[in-house]
């Protein structure tokens, strides 16, 4: 499906809405909740989008809108785990072709994942996923990236 099938995302104006949402607030699981709330509701096509946070050598479950999701998933280990390894932006058109994937939600199939940083170490991550394969553009990669910024200088 393409992008133009979409209603086209406005991600200046999203952006400025999570920067108004986060503003005032530096709380770390309050920040993620609201922002995945506010992502989740405002782009469409989405089934999940949420957020794991670094404990060590594992990515563990933070805020998130969708079904349950896997609890914990090792540096390195699926597109998360790839995306904070890295510290490289993820974007899986279709992720039955990316070794490794971790299915949560079966009905998942292309995925967004956004590495995030605090004085430029990986802390965590920002995940997207779609029952619609290549729901994400290098348009949508770079717009989320900017919700991601704004996401860190909140917590900064
Ligand atoms: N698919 C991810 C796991 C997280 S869920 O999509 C919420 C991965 O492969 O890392």
């Amino acid at each position: 499906m393409s992008e133009d099938q979409w209603c086209e995302v406005d991600y200046r104006l999203l952006r400025e809405q999570a920067r108004a949402l986060l503003s005032g607030q530096t709380h770390q699981v309050a920040n993620a909740a609201n922002l995945s709330a506010l992502i989740f509701q405002e782009i469409p096509g989405l089934n999940w989008a949420g957020f794991y946070f670094l404990e060590g050598d594992t990515l563990m479950l933070g805020p998130f809108q969708g079904k349950p999701a896997c609890v914990s998933i090792p540096v390195g280990g699926g597109v998360c785990g790839t995306a904070a390894a890295l510290g490289k932006n993820q974007r899986v058109e279709n992720v039955h072709d990316f070794d490794g994937h971790i299915a949560c939600d079966v009905d998942s199939m292309s995925e967004l994942v956004i590495p995030l940083f605090k004085e430029g170490r990986v802390f965590g991550v920002l995940d997207l996923d779609s029952p619609v394969p290549s729901r994400f553009s290098a348009r949508d990669e770079e717009g989320v990236a900017a919700l991601a910024r704004v996401f860190e200088a909140s917590v900064a």
